[in-house]
């Protein structure tokens, strides 16, 4: 009998015999929720408050979990100690950004010694201008940049720059795709099911994607290619995810980059890399190492040492669209664009990152989903991820875009990740998760053995 098909993307949906898999630890859910609960008093008691002064208790969606999530209360190197004093293996990093881990020595003497010469000022610093160099020293597509406060904002100038680049409004983004909370991109991030090129509005509130927005299936070139015949001369940009986290932190395939280079070219788009995640896959960002050189990059995260902070950088004759003495320039203020200390601490870790840091990093990466994929073998799991990141799916795969990512639980997705809480593994709700410089061997046997265990129950 033919596997049944999700009606609408045609793909396999779960079997029965998954379904009976995934039930196995949904039964148990009354049992972890228990021992969560057991295991936090104090986090529960500090989220009631929170849900006095922040809608539904949070202040970031991206941290949402239920019941809540742990508080924490300080941090150092792969620890996390949290509000009742449980001591975590962080696999996570703030949502990969802190490369070096928590606290890094480094990172801290430069950010503090920074704090005490004065936090911000109404004036540029060297250090700032020493950021930008090592940037542009990386980066293939990097001439110029421009310093955000975040990679939602750097997103936000580099459509701008795009749009007025080019004279047109539409830009093309994933399905599946995140990148950031800007109105613009917001658009089929996470639809209940894949729709392909049809905008799923994310958020209430959009003021509508008409002429604005328009939506393509990751790694297909073929409709990317139709979206360029219908619509090329009103595309400003394509922007991709080097690496789609939420498909499973996957990577674009050789034959879609290499079409979003030459359709770009061909209809005088430009192509946006946002590696806001993907700069950690290598010493000259993901760029660098999937060999196809974007027009305009934005990044965050990593480059601003984990203070808030981000970028946009890219070709010196859109950039430069935006110096100021233009009477048509393209605008952009921000009390803390390029502050020092966040500019300090990225300086620190993007230092420390040399190309052998990441080279070992990666190769942690490909341990753990080496092991993770013996662990689950012939189970209705997927395990993807590149470099230094990884994912567990609740889906049978392969995961090539977001249509095969759709189909997974999410309800055991998110079990498994509070039945590793409570054996004292941080990842995210998705099961998505990183090493970082400082992830140490006997940690990853720890999160194999406890995935192994999780399985089990
Ligand atoms: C690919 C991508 N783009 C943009 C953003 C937004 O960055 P920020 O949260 O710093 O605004 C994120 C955040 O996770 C991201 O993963």
């Amino acid at each position: 009998m033919p596997a049944p098909q999700n009606r609408m993307t045609d793909r396999p949906a779960p079997t029965t015999a998954d379904g009976g898999f995934y039930a196995a630890l949904k039964a148990r859910h009354d049992d972890i929720l228990a021992e969560y609960r057991r295991r936090t008093p104090r986090s529960a008691a500090l989220f009631a408050r929170a849900s006095e002064a922040f809608p539904g208790g949070f202040t970031r969606d991206a941290i949402y979990r239920t019941p809540y999530t742990p508080f924490i209360v300080e941090a150092l190197g792969t620890r996390l100690i949290d509000a009742d004093g449980q001591r975590l293996t962080d696999f996570w990093f703030n949502a990969t950004a802190l490369p070096l881990g928590h606290a890094a020595p480094e990172v801290v003497a430069a950010a503090t010694a920074q704090v005490a010469r004065g936090s911000a000022y109404f004036g540029p610093t060297e250090t700032e201008l020493a950021l930008a160099d090592l940037l542009i020293g990386r980066l293939p597509c990097a001439e110029r940049v421009r310093f955000t406060n975040s990679g939602s904002e750097a997103v936000m100038m580099a459509v701008r720059l795009a749009r007025a680049a080019t004279g047109r409004s539409l830009i093309l983004k994933c399905e599946g795709s995140y990148h950031g909370s800007y109105d613009d991109v917001s658009w089929s991030i996470a639809p209940e099911a894949a729709v392909g090129s049809a905008p799923v509005a994310d958020t209430a509130g959009l003021a509508g994607h008409a002429g604005r927005v328009g939506v393509v299936p990751f790694n297909d070139p073929e409709t990317l290619e139709r979206a360029f015949a219908d619509r090329g001369g009103q595309i400003a940009a394509l922007l991709i995810e080097p690496v789609a986290n939420r498909m499973g932190l996957i990577l674009p395939e050789p034959a879609f980059l290499t079409a979003a280079r030459r359709l770009c070219d061909r209809h005088g788009a430009a192509l946006i890399f946002d590696e806001v995640i993907a700069f950690r896959l290598g010493y000259r960002g993901a760029q660098g190492t999937l060999g196809v050189v974007p027009d305009l990059v934005t990044l965050g995260k990593v480059i601003a040492g984990g203070f808030p902070g981000g970028a946009v950088a890219g070709r010196a004759d859109i950039l430069d669209l935006s110096a100021p003495d233009r009477p048509d320039r393209v605008a952009h203020a921000g009390t803390y664009n390029g502050n020092p200390t966040t500019a300090a601490a990225g300086l620190a870790t993007l230092t420390r990152l040399t190309p052998e840091t990441f080279a070992a990093m990666n190769a942690m990466g490909a341990t753990v989903r080496r092991r993770l994929s013996a662990a689950t073998a012939g189970l209705p799991l997927t395990v993807t991820g590149a470099g230094s990141l990884f994912k567990l799916t609740a889906a049978a795969g392969p995961i090539r875009d977001y249509a095969d990512a759709a189909v997974a639980d999410k309800e055991w997705e998110a079990l498994a990740s509070l039945a590793l809480l409570n054996r004292g593994f941080v990842l995210t709700t998705g099961l998505a998760g990183c090493v970082s410089a400082v992830t140490r061997k006997d940690e990853i046997d720890a999160l194999v053995a406890a995935i192994a265990e999780v399985l089990t129950l």
